[in-house]
């Protein structure tokens, strides 16, 4: 697991390509992430992570510190019903694994890693917008295990996303988020 560096980015988009579904990141928006996954360009507070094996990508954990993100891709977010506020609270863009090596606990210890930075900052929590009809229901089923509750649900949430999604193959993505959010325990 290591930080994203700006040296990754040019294989990153064949890589969301093909795990997330064509056309959901555009290069300008793959730059975008690197730029926001850090307070003010500073590289030691990378809160992106990758899982890599000789230079192969089998993973991102795309993430953004609090005051670098107001919204995810779709429509839907309710600060009103969470613990902490938008200004302090990171959030979870995306978590992706490559087939080969979901099932292993690679989303949680990459998305632990992204809590530790986060909570290096003074963050106090992190939210998602987990998809309801991943395979298996692995999305829903790690973010429980690692402690996140369930906000609300945002039905036909990517509808607005003009990409191919795995599981719709097509636009409008049919499918559901369900914003979780999870507290930072404290002197983490
Ligand atoms: C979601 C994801 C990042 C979780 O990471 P992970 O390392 O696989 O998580 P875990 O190993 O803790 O597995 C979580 C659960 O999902 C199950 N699971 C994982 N991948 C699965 C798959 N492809 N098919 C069926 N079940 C799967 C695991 O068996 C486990 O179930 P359990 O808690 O009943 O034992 C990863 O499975 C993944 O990339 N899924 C597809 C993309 C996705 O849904 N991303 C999140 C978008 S919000």
């Amino acid at each position: 697991m290591v930080p994203l560096k700006e040296q990754d980015l040019g294989r990153l988009k064949e890589f969301t390509d093909r795990a997330i579904g064509t056309g959901y990141y555009s290069n300008e928006e793959i730059q975008d992430i690197f730029q926001r996954s850090t307070p003010d360009g500073q590289p030691q507070k990378m809160c992106s992570f990758l899982l890599k094996r000789d230079d192969e990508i089998f993973g991102v954990r795309f993430t953004f510190p609090p005051g670098r993100w107001s919204h995810g891709k779709g429509e839907g977010l309710t600060p009103s019903r969470w613990p902490h506020t938008l200004s302090e609270t990171g959030y979870f863009q995306s978590l992706f694994l490559d087939e080969r090596v979901q099932g292993q606990g690679w989303g949680s210890k990459l998305s632990l890693k992204a809590v530790e930075v986060l909570a290096s900052m003074g963050a106090k929590g992190v939210v998602c917008h987990s998809w309801k009809e991943s395979p298996g229901g692995s999305s829903t089923k790690y973010l429980l295990k690692m402690g996140f509750q369930p906000i609300k649900e945002h039905p036909l949430y990517w509808q607005h996303v003009d990409y191919n999604c795995t599981r719709c193959l097509k636009p409008p993505c049919q499918c559901t988020a369900i914003e979780m959010y999870y507290e930072i325990p404290r002197g983490k």
